[in-house]
């Protein structure tokens, strides 16, 4: 059968190919450190976990759910906003629940690209923008984020491209994967950018609190919400990246366009999720220290590591991963990933597969135990003279 033409150009997600060839690597007997990815290994707040178990005795708690999300966890998402963010949302209208953001990025593509539309994607970024504008049948237009800028997007650069067709543009502070934080100045320059031309911008927002001393929200600066809407998760902040719960807000009549696309694909989400979920949007600073705190530690092992590799990496980055150049001799990331994944049976990601840009760079997640780090420095350091030559 000959597969849809939306799905020409895009491939199977990096991740899914290669955990299958580390699942065959294993299988022949080899134990591969898998500092890939970034999917939380400490487990959620205990509270959280109470939530979904006595809610899901319940009787009555096991029907469809309301397409917009239950009441309870629309308030809690607004009250989050106001205490860590400062902004105000109204529960009723501008927030939507969402089943992880990553879905609600296909959602933002479906609802508003037509065939040829254009969008602007970070290059180096998340690659689920790209791919999902391509599946709604867009056209993406990438913009370098340059180390030299800050990782910045330079709009006088952008502005002389054809922006003609341009709908929406992703942004995403902290970024992944470089690091950069988040700065407001810039952010007001990207929402003037955005009325100048008719844009929508598309923050996304899942990283404000890992290893951030300043969580913030580009809907805490004035006018945001007239071109502006806000994607955020559960997935790092609550270590819930399983559990799939997600926040699309932004002004009312933006989050009714996207429940009109999101109420034809899914049928919300098991309501002791939700209320769990809101539950862990009530935790306090202790919550986001201790994590931080874990955090932290295994950020200095991964210092060690790429050290050891001879790669630069800035200490300012926040976030779930280091980003580090490699050093020169090798050709791109990719070549560094696979010499110390063949060699050291470590994996670590080529910074390649976040956009071209990212071709000389390697990216190392912080979701593995100190111990774990412990062995991949050891095994990588009896193997230096291999993985380099
Ligand atoms: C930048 C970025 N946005 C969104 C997501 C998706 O997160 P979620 O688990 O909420 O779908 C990720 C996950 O890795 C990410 O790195």
């Amino acid at each position: 059968m000959e597969i849809a033409k939306r799905l020409q150009g895009v491939g199977e997600y990096y991740f899914s190919k290669k955990l299958r060839e580390i699942d065959e690597l294993n299988k022949q007997g080899k134990h591969i450190i898998n500092l890939g990815i970034g999917s939380p290994d400490l487990p959620p707040h205990p509270e959280v976990i109470q939530t979904l178990q006595e809610e899901a005795q319940k009787p009555n708690v096991h029907g469809y759910q309301n397409y917009k999300g239950s009441p309870v966890l629309r308030e809690a998402f607004a009250g989050w906003y106001r205490r860590w963010y400062g902004v105000e949302l109204n529960p009723e209208a501008e927030v939507l629940p969402l089943i992880g953001s990553k879905e609600g990025i296909m959602h933002i593509c479906m609802t508003y690209l037509n065939e040829g539309d254009a969008a602007l994607v970070p290059n180096p970024g998340y690659p689920t923008y790209r791919s999902n504008v391509t599946i709604a049948g867009g056209v993406c237009i990438d913009y370098e984020l340059k180390e030299a800028n800050g990782y910045q997007p330079d709009l006088e650069a952008i502005e002389t491209k054809d922006l003609s067709r341009v709908k929406l543009m992703f942004v995403n502070y902290p970024q992944m994967p470089t690091g950069q934080q988040p700065d407001m100045e810039v952010f007001r320059k990207l929402i003037a950018f955005a009325k100048k031309h008719g844009i929508l911008l598309v923050h996304d927002n899942p990283y404000s609190f890992i290893l951030n001393e300043h969580p913030a929200s580009i809907l805490s600066i004035d006018g945001a919400k007239e071109v502006t809407v806000e994607l955020n998760s559960l997935s790092k902040s609550h270590n819930m990246a399983g559990w799939r719960v997600g926040v699309l807000c932004g002004a009312a009549v933006r989050i009714n366009e996207v429940l009109r696309f999101k109420s034809n694909m899914d049928s919300g989400m098991f309501l002791p999720v939700q209320l769990a979920a809101a539950t862990a949007l009530s935790l306090g600073n202790d919550w986001h220290e201790e994590v931080n705190a874990v955090y932290s530690a295994r950020r200095k092992k991964v210092y060690d590591l790429l050290d050891l590799l001879g790669c630069r990496y800035s200490k300012e980055q926040v976030g779930l991963f280091v980003w580090a150049a490699i050093p020169e001799g090798y050709k791109d990331g990719y070549e560094l990933a696979d010499a110390v994944l063949y060699n050291a049976d470590v994996f670590i990601t080529p910074g390649g597969i976040f956009g071209d840009a990212g071709d000389r760079y390697i990216r190392i997640s912080l979701c593995g135990s100190v111990q774990r780090f412990d062995e991949a420095i050891a095994r990588v350091n009896t193997q230096i003279t291999k993985i380099r030559s």
